[in-house]
């Protein structure tokens, strides 16, 4: 018999104590994990070594991302320039704050997704019909000053260790940005420059061991709202993305990053590069922390693909140009789904 645990506001404080999934954590037979038919071993997500991006190798390494962002939508980097001590502390202290006592997490629990700072689970638990075996914590993280007094102050180390990772990771976005613009072939700051005044948000992730992975999901099948995604993940798998047709295990690699297009980036390339559905499943024996963090437009920022990629006789725009915060709230008015968001924002084909 299925058991019910929805006394508790957040998965981690019940996970370990039952021995089957509860019944709204169950997927339906046509929408589950089907884990023997995941790659787990074969074809991978490409590997870009960044050593040189800035020397004589930058032309080499433009053309990798431009191949990796328009087959993959996804690659992982190394040499990065992200100090190992700066992630291995980004880790450490994501697992201290879930191992706090319930009293502690829970201090900053809110379901509303405009809320800055938040505790939550699942996705969106005002729209998930069937919930994620996941709990998260979310922040804001630019500018800094704006949003770090609302962050949680337990433990001790949380801010201060948070803060000089988010403005690591920002200034490899940045680095980024402008590789990816010259990969497309436009001026090396135009992807930079249509974003306003830029947003970067950051979630902690935390699937606990779960009974029946076969059942569930940490994260569902999902394409990312983001311009680009930089995610850390610890040494436990679970990240999958999607490719022809199948599902790749992107198993962790120490020390690097793994970067996906959003749908955004996919906007702006005219659909050169790929937004491309990826999903978290979990496991039985191990918790697993993965901490992505989101670049964005500022809400007020007007997102379209780059005039230079658009011409009349074989490049019509595939999107029209729209407030970013007009792609935000439909894409919180929903729950996690495979149904790409930017369907609305196509341009007429008439
Ligand atoms: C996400 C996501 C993957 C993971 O948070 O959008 O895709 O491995 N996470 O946690
Ligand atoms: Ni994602």
């Amino acid at each position: 018999m299925a058991t019910s645990a929805t006394s508790k506001l957040l998965l981690s404080d019940f996970a370990s104590s039952v021995s089957h999934v509860p019944s709204n954590y169950v997927r339906p037979i046509s929408d589950r994990p089907n884990l023997s038919e995941v790659e787990t071993s074969g074809d991978s997500i490409p590997l870009i070594d960044l050593c040189d991006l800035d020397g004589s190798k930058r032309a080499e390494i433009v053309h990798q991302l431009a191949y990796a962002c328009s087959t993959y939508g996804f690659f992982q980097i190394k040499n990065h320039g992200v100090p190992d001590t700066t992630i291995e502390k980004m880790l450490t202290v994501g697992r201290e704050f879930f191992h706090q006592p319930e009293s502690e997490r829970i201090k900053h629990y809110s379901a509303d997704p405009t809320k800055t700072t938040r505790v939550s689970t699942s996705f969106n638990v005002s729209a998930d019909k069937i919930l994620n075996w996941r709990d998260y914590l979310r922040l804001h993280c630019f500018p800094i000053e704006d949003f770090i007094g609302e962050w949680p102050s337990s433990p001790i180390s949380f801010r201060e260790v948070t803060a000089e990772y988010a403005t690591n990771v920002r200034a490899l976005v940045l680095r980024l940005l402008e590789a990816l613009s010259e990969s497309l072939g436009v001026e090396r700051d135009h992807i930079s420059n249509r974003l306003g005044q830029h947003a970067q948000h950051m979630a902690f992730n935390y699937y606990p061991p779960c009974p029946e992975p076969e059942l569930t999901y940490g994260l569902p099948g999902h394409k990312d709202p983001t311009v680009i995604t930089v995610l850390l993940q610890d040494q436990v798998s679970g990240l999958q993305v999607f490719k022809d047709d199948k599902w790749i295990a992107v198993n962790p690699i120490p020390n690097t990053f793994i970067v996906n297009i959003g749908d955004q980036m996919q906007v702006i390339s005219n659909d050169l590069y790929k937004s491309v559905l990826h999903r978290a499943i979990v496991n039985t024996e191990k918790e697993r922390l993965s901490i992505p963090t989101f670049y964005f437009p500022s809400t007020d920022a007007v997102i379209g693909p780059a005039s230079e990629l658009i011409n009349e006789q074989d490049s019509l725009a595939v999107y029209k140009s729209f407030p970013f915060v007009e792609y935000w709230d439909k894409f919180w008015d929903r729950s996690l789904a495979t149904a790409s968001c930017l369907d609305a924002f196509k341009a007429s084909t008439i």
